[in-house]
């Protein structure tokens, strides 16, 4: 049996009579850039989060970018993040003119170490910049404190963990701001591109409005350089279809881990960390072993859609040579790179589906079998 890594097609037959009414609407009402359908997605997003403000622009990116400038954060700042997630959280914090310092991440949950954003905290460090990756919440406990400690600014990397929730708060709403992207494959995915910035923030919110918008503060005053990161009103109201489907979706999520769990226990790789329930809405299920190119090639040969989310931390990205990083700098995230595979994960993923992955993994382990992703650490 063939097995994709992601099914758009199933995704949205689910939807498809809604989307094309919503795009009708659309249509049929001449406004194509940051209307009504925008504005009636930001009340909703907003509610689904719990925050007073949302603010919708054009992509994860943007949203990550808009939040630093709006935070204030520019030349000569620091920003503390990770080298383990998509080169666009780093590349948000260049665009904002500051420089990105990359904390190691923690071996169980492969997400930020706060122990390791206190030791790379200076005197030019303004914020930090945690990212939920997978769909999993990071310790924002650990990571609020050390905000408050060092009076930093806590800008969240939202974009794979719609609707996760830790601490009875959904993620992006822990600290100044919170990112998502809706690029289509996300939890929450449009059918384009799209983005969003949360926060409970007054200004925050007034100053990431006016920048998405050329800067203005009314029709024609523009107070401030800003930027073009509208979103378009097809894009809002094709995730005005989705939103509503989002909690139910991420269960699927849930239940789809679940049975990886039994099936795949007993082969030798280590499973995801699911954390406490609803913390981890699995973006992506990532599986670890030291035999991750010889699994990787024979689940592909087989037919199952695998995939590597990141292959190369961003710290030994030819883009950010010029940062001084080298092979050994961050152990645990250059480790944790060459072990990761993500295997197929969408709502839609059958449980016959799940056992065929499952049975193409055993089919891969050598009679002798293979060591056990190093438990523990590196
Ligand atoms: C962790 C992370 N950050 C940022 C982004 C950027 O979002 P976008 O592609 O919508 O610009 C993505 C998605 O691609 C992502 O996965």
């Amino acid at each position: 049996m063939r097995v994709p890594f992601v099914d758009m097609g199933r995704l949205h037959a689910a939807t498809r009579e809604e989307m094309l009414a919503a795009f009708a609407r659309v249509l049929d009402s001449g406004t194509f850039v940051q209307g009504p359908e925008t504005e009636a997605f930001e009340r909703e997003f907003a509610a689904a989060c719990g925050v007073r403000h949302a603010i919708a622009v054009s992509n994860g990116t943007a949203a990550l970018h808009l939040a630093l400038v709006a935070a204030g954060i520019g030349a000569g700042d620091e920003v503390i993040t990770v080298a383990n997630t998509f080169i666009a959280t780093a590349e948000a914090i260049s665009m904002a003119g500051a420089t990105p310092v990359f904390a190691d991440i923690d071996y169980a949950t492969m997400l930020m170490d706060p122990a390791d954003v206190e030791r790379k905290v200076t005197a030019r460090t303004r914020a930090i910049l945690p990212v939920h990756l997978y769909g999993r919440v990071c310790d924002m406990e650990a990571l609020g404190h050390i905000a408050r400690r060092y009076r930093l600014r806590l800008i969240e990397d939202a974009c794979q963990a719609h609707g996760a929730l830790d601490f009875g708060r959904r993620a992006g709403t822990f600290g100044d701001a919170g990112c998502f992207s809706f690029y289509p494959t996300k939890n929450l995915g449009t059918v384009g591109e799209g983005g969003m910035l949360v926060t409970d923030d007054d200004e925050i919110a007034a100053r990431a409005a006016s920048l998405r918008n050329h800067g203005q503060a009314e029709r024609h005053v523009h107070t401030t350089p800003g930027f073009n990161y509208r979103m378009p009103e097809l894009q809002a109201a094709a995730l005005r279809v989705m939103l509503p489907h989002l909690a139910e979706w991420n269960e699927r999520r849930i239940a789809v881990a679940a049975e990886y769990g039994p099936a795949l226990r007993g082969l030798p790789l280590r499973l995801p960390d699911p954390g406490p329930r609803g913390s981890h809405v699995y973006h992506l299920y990532v599986v670890r072993t030291r035999e991750r190119d010889a699994l990787r090639r024979q689940l592909a040969e087989a037919g199952i859609g695998v995939a590597v989310h990141y292959p190369t931390p961003i710290h030994l990205q030819p883009a950010y040579a010029h940062l001084g990083y080298r092979k050994g700098s961050l152990p645990v995230t250059e480790h944790v790179a060459a072990e990761i595979l993500s295997l197929p994960m969408h709502p839609f993923l059958t449980p016959a589906e799940v056992r065929a992955v499952a049975a193409a993994v055993e089919r891969a382990v050598p009679p002798r079998g293979w060591a056990l992703a190093a438990a523990g650490g590196v």
